[in-house]
């Protein structure tokens, strides 16, 4: 056959391959969730197989190790006691509770590990929402923005005092990230990053999450302030707000499904751009591959790519310790 131009030249060998490589994974793009509780053992996580909610000091273990493979940044997720959640969720300021705590920890056994904290009420919550909950007179919830912003204000003012070197309101309430950036600065955290979750949807792939702290809502949903899966344009719109307000990394979650979500907000900021592959879509990764018909490291490592090349710069994922051992 007579062809000017043969794609397949430039798949020949695997050292041209590398050479036309457009997207890889490094371990540098890793953020790794950790769970962890004030209980004195470390439990498996029955949603989340090959995953465990820590004691502190099995946590403090766990991030020296990853600290070892090349992981460089964890984002924090606490199991709170029952009997210190309320209604308001105060608990998530207390400058000796359990993040903080951990914070502090991790800083002193791990001095170069980015510490990211979720800034949230749920795991506080009595009702289980990321937001105060107020009950109308026919019985409805809804989740108070206005209120709700001042105490996650005090939130990320305490998980800074402890030390976190960025905070992620993963909340979805309005005005968050202006507020918070303000309160970070007039007590002189300057330096303190803000990573935005922007476009979090009210996705059913959160359900082993939710599982593993508990946390799910004792009563209706989160439609009221996590986005809609069937938009898009209005993830730019919360894009332009959270920019506006002084986001340092904006946010995209669940992953997976939402690749064109990535790939718009890639279009429409410079700011860097990180993917959360969630819970749900780490579980059916894991239980697909149990079978043995898929080969897991090998579906993991082209799930990462996939977001990557929609233009995340960094992942939160389930499987970072797993990838920084393959990549070694
Ligand atoms: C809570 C929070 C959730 C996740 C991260 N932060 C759950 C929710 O919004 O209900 C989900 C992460 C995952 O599923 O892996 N603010």
């Amino acid at each position: 056959m007579e062809m000017m131009i043969r794609a397949r030249r430039n798949r020949r060998t695997p050292a041209i391959r590398g050479l036309v490589r457009e997207t890889g994974i490094s371990v540098d793009d890793l953020i790794l969730p950790v769970f962890f509780h004030e209980d004195a053992e470390d439990v498996a996580i029955e949603s989340m197989p090959g995953c465990t909610r820590w004691t502190v000091s099995g946590l403090i273990a766990e991030v020296e190790s990853v600290w070892k493979m090349g992981i460089r940044a964890v984002v924090l997720f606490p199991k709170i006691a029952e009997e210190l959640k309320s209604a308001n969720g105060a608990a998530c300021a207390d400058d000796e509770g359990l993040v903080p705590q951990v914070i502090r920890a991790i800083k002193k056994a791990c001095p170069g590990m980015c510490v990211i904290t979720d800034v949230a009420l749920d795991p506080y919550s009595s009702d289980g929402h990321d937001g105060i909950v107020e009950r109308g007179e026919d019985g409805s919830l809804k989740i108070l923005n206005d209120e709700t912003v001042e105490v996650l204000c005090e939130q990320a003012l305490c998980h800074a005092r402890a030390g976190a070197d960025i905070v992620a309101p993963s909340d979805m309430m309005d005005g968050r990230i202006g507020a918070i950036r303000v309160a970070l600065d007039e007590a002189g955290f300057e330096e303190t990053g803000i990573m935005a979750y922007t476009a979090k949807y009210a996705s059913a792939f959160y359900g082993p999450f939710r599982g593993a702290l508990d946390s799910a809502p004792k009563e209706g949903d989160k439609k009221t302030y996590q986005m809609d899966p069937g938009n898009v344009r209005e993830a730019v719109r919360e894009l332009l707000m959270d920019e506006e307000e002084g986001a340092d990394i904006v946010m995209v979650k669940p992953a997976g499904p939402y690749l064109d979500v990535i790939a718009r907000l890639r279009d429409e900021t410079t700011l860097p751009i990180a993917a959360y592959q969630v819970s749900g879509e780490y579980l059916m990764i894991k239980s697909a591959c149990g079978g043995g018909w898929l080969d897991e490291k090998a579906v993991v490592m082209e799930s990462l790519l996939g977001i990557k090349r929609a233009g995340a710069d960094m992942i939160l994922t389930y499987f970072a310790k797993d990838v920084a051992g393959w990549l070694k």
